[in-house]
């Protein structure tokens, strides 16, 4: 059974907002959700990242997009990145095979929590 990690208040995660706790970048959308914290493209702490108006995790670095509720890339590395044929399109496909890992978010008493 996977280690369970307390987040803290659940007031403390506005709506719109991203955090990290643990191996997980743990964010308020249209629900809570917990995704692995490192990006497919180069590792960005994804904790860092913002939710944009669709309810996709964006990467602070690059503003590649994942589907948090499949951990996949929609939208590739933008900038320079976005420059180079079929870079998007293989990092969609790496994490089709290879999506981010998904963890549960709870609510207890007012405090949430990450499995
Ligand atoms: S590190 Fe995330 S898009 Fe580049």
């Amino acid at each position: 059974m996977a280690a369970e990690v307390k987040l803290g208040a659940a007031s403390d995660l506005s709506k719109g907002s991203v955090t990290g706790a643990g191996r997980y970048a743990v964010g308020h959308g249209d629900d809570y959700f917990a995704v692995t914290r490192r990006c497919r493209h180069l590792r960005a702490d994804l904790a860092g990242g913002s939710i944009d108006t669709d309810g996709c995790l964006v990467c602070p670095w690059h503003q590649s997009k994942y589907d948090v509720t499949t951990g996949r890339m929609v939208r590739g590395p933008q900038g320079v990145f976005a420059k180079v044929p079929g870079l998007g399109a293989m990092f969609k496909g790496l994490t089709a095979i290879l999506p981010l890992g998904r963890g549960r978010v709870s609510e207890r008493d007012g405090d949430l929590y990450v499995t």
